[in-house]
């Protein structure tokens, strides 16, 4: 409702100014575009208010890349009602900050709690320390939300075992990691996961997944690898959910999401080609840097609304008949028709298992 204000008081003015020239001269009809255009596509960028969490039963959630950004927003709001929230974090120190912002922030009586987990998407090792560190702690594993990424890093690069970077850790790293804790998911009598996508996996072709094993720095772009990566977001969860209803596993279900475009650290490979986030990295340093900061905050969607629908899928109590599908702004939103392809899906799924191994999707 909000957004139809924006066009139909552009569209009231212009009648206006074609039945009164004199009263709405063209200057002032001018003027007041300029502000209403604007504030139309930030309303729309936006999008709906952040999600209320009701207070949660005891769950167990595990959030990667929550050192800062979505995840750090989406691990301190569902500490904050009531759940035990480990945030992954690939640096100590970044992890640690986190979590003590995160346990200052929760409500005393609340039941909630937070707690460092150091993972490291980019190097399978620590995928599995990270998963056997997890099962000396907790015995079940109700949401795992796979929301660490990384965008458009502007060269060829790869991680420690030898994979693009954007494709082994925005993919290729979840998929081990969903793999390596799925005995604790399977215990979960109503769990989720929830793969974080983008409206980037539109970028993403069929032909870029079935070359998803063969990688090279003569096709690699930034973006179109990236698009790549999230399309096997979109798509991992789609078979993750079908294996899932195949092998009875009513207990589980997968959907993916995108969050809007919003307020992170996530540009720092554009902003100051940065492999740190750009909170720990020093202000912009010249005019130019600082107003195109100022106005992109403005524009871009704020964190705690960015995070809504990831949130909501982590602790709306009556998601369990659904699944594989891909979320947005609360709602289920529509996906590319590539991201349909259920024999792409499954050759996804059987190259990613030739990279990083079986990912056995059974009662256990
Ligand atoms: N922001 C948007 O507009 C937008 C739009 C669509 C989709 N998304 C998706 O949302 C997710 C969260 O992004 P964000 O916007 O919150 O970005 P962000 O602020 O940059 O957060 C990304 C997180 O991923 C972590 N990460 C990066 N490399 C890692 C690795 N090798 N191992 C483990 N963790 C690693 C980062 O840790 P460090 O801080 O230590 O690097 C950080 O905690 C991403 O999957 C992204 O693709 C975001």
């Amino acid at each position: 409702m909000r957004l139809l204000a924006f066009p139909l008081a552009a569209l009231l003015l212009s009648a206006a100014h074609c039945l009164s020239p004199s009263r709405i001269p063209r200057r002032a009809l001018l003027l007041s575009s300029a502000v209403i255009l604007p504030l139309g596509i930030r309303t729309y960028i936006h999008g709906p208010a952040p999600y209320a969490v009701p207070p949660l039963p005891p769950r167990t959630v595990v959030v990667t890349g929550a050192n800062t950004g979505l995840g750090k927003e989406t691990a301190a709001r569902l500490a904050n009602s009531g759940a035990r929230v480990f945030l992954c974090s690939r640096d100590e120190a970044r992890g640690r900050k986190a979590v003590e912002e995160v346990e200052r922030g929760i409500p005393e009586g609340s039941g909630g709690s937070a707690e460092l987990l150091l993972l490291d998407l980019a190097d399978l090792g620590s995928i599995d320390r990270a998963a056997e560190d997890l099962k000396k702690r907790t015995k079940v594993v109700d949401v795992v939300i796979n929301n660490a990424g990384v965008m458009a890093i502007p060269e060829f690069s790869k991680t420690k075992d030898g994979f693009e970077k954007q494709v082994g850790i925005n993919h290729l790293g979840h998929f081990r990691f969903t793999k390596d804790i799925f005995p604790l998911l399977a215990q979960s009598k109503n769990g989720r996961i929830i793969n974080l996508s983008s409206s980037a996996h539109n970028i993403g072709t069929k032909a870029s997944i079935e070359a998803l094993s063969t990688p090279s720095a003569e096709s690699y772009t930034p973006w179109g690898t990236y698009g790549q990566s999230k399309l096997a977001n979109v798509l991992f969860t789609d078979e993750l959910d079908r294996r899932l209803k195949s092998a009875g596993m009513d207990n589980l279900s997968a959907v993916s999401v995108h969050p809007g475009v919003v307020s992170t650290d996530l540009a720092r490979y554009i902003v100051k080609n940065s492999d740190a986030p750009l909170s720990s990295l020093p202000d912009a340093s010249s005019f130019l840097e600082s107003a195109t900061a100022s106005v992109a905050k403005f524009f871009l969607r704020p964190v705690d609304r960015g995070a809504s629908t990831q949130i909501f899928l982590a602790a709306e109590p009556d998601l369990r008949s659904r699944g594989g599908e891909y979320w947005t702004n609360n709602k289920i939103g529509k996906k590319n028709k590539v991201a349909e392809d259920k024999e792409l899906a499954k050759s996804l799924w059987e190259q990613s298992e030739a990279l990083v191994g079986k990912f056995d999707v059974a009662k256990k």
